[in-house]
């Protein structure tokens, strides 16, 4: 699979109701990220937001939403389920804003989903439009395992899922500049028993 293909996975091989079935199952994790984030400031950028299912949480934490996807269906099916919402095409590898745009920066599920190798550019993006908090979740989190940078597998269909050398991952957040502290918690129960990721990043803009 060549990189571009993965830009266009979800667009081709997803219905529009993808994820929705089982949202609930994220739904710890998705609460965690508003409630962190409803703690630091108003302003909320969701990168890899799909059809914006975390939108009615952040509503409810009375946050201030944007979305970006680089899958027009799915924003066209979120500007259809919520009628004014900000949801925007764009790429997480170099995010159409400029920088300290969002109190909170966040993007869950897409991280370890990038092709090989893009995983620091991705990050990169989420902190420089990010004023105060960043976070990163992982349905697929980094692990301890010290001699590769990266397992990627292809799943039942034929995307990247990447398992990132996590003591990698944490010193390239540790060395992030104007970092305040990263906090990880892990495991996060899914309702279905999967172990989850946050990584919690804090900024000193704020
Ligand atoms: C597994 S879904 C996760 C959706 C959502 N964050 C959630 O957890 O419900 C991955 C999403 O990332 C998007 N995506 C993939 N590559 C991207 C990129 N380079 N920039 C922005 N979004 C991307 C896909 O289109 C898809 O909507």
């Amino acid at each position: 699979m060549r990189k571009s293909d993965w830009r266009d996975f979800h667009e081709k091989y997803h219905s529009t109701s993808y994820l929705r079935k089982i949202d609930r199952s994220h739904a710890p994790l998705r609460l965690m990220i508003s409630e962190e984030a409803s703690k630091v400031g108003k302003s909320i950028l969701d990168v890899g937001c799909l059809s914006c299912i975390d939108y009615p949480i952040h509503q409810n934490s009375n946050l201030d939403y944007t979305g970006v996807d680089v899958a027009p269906k799915f924003l066209a099916h979120a500007k259809k389920l919520y009628p004014g919402i900000d949801a925007r095409l764009g790429d997480i590898l170099d995010l159409p804003f400029h920088d300290l745009s969002f109190d909170t920066a966040y993007s869950k599920d897409v991280v370890e989903m990038l092709p090989p190798g893009e995983w620091k550019q991705a990050v990169k993006e989420l902190w420089r439009v990010s004023r105060k908090l960043m976070m990163i979740a992982f349905c697929e989190p980094p692990w301890d395992a010290p001699t590769n940078h990266s397992i990627t597998r292809r799943g039942k269909l034929i995307c990247w899922v990447n398992r990132y050398n996590k003591p990698d991952f944490v010193e390239y957040l540790k060395a992030l500049p104007c970092l305040v502290s990263l906090e990880v918690r892990e495991p996060i129960k899914s309702l279905t028993g999967r172990d989850l990721a946050l990584y919690i990043v804090r900024k000193k803009n704020g």
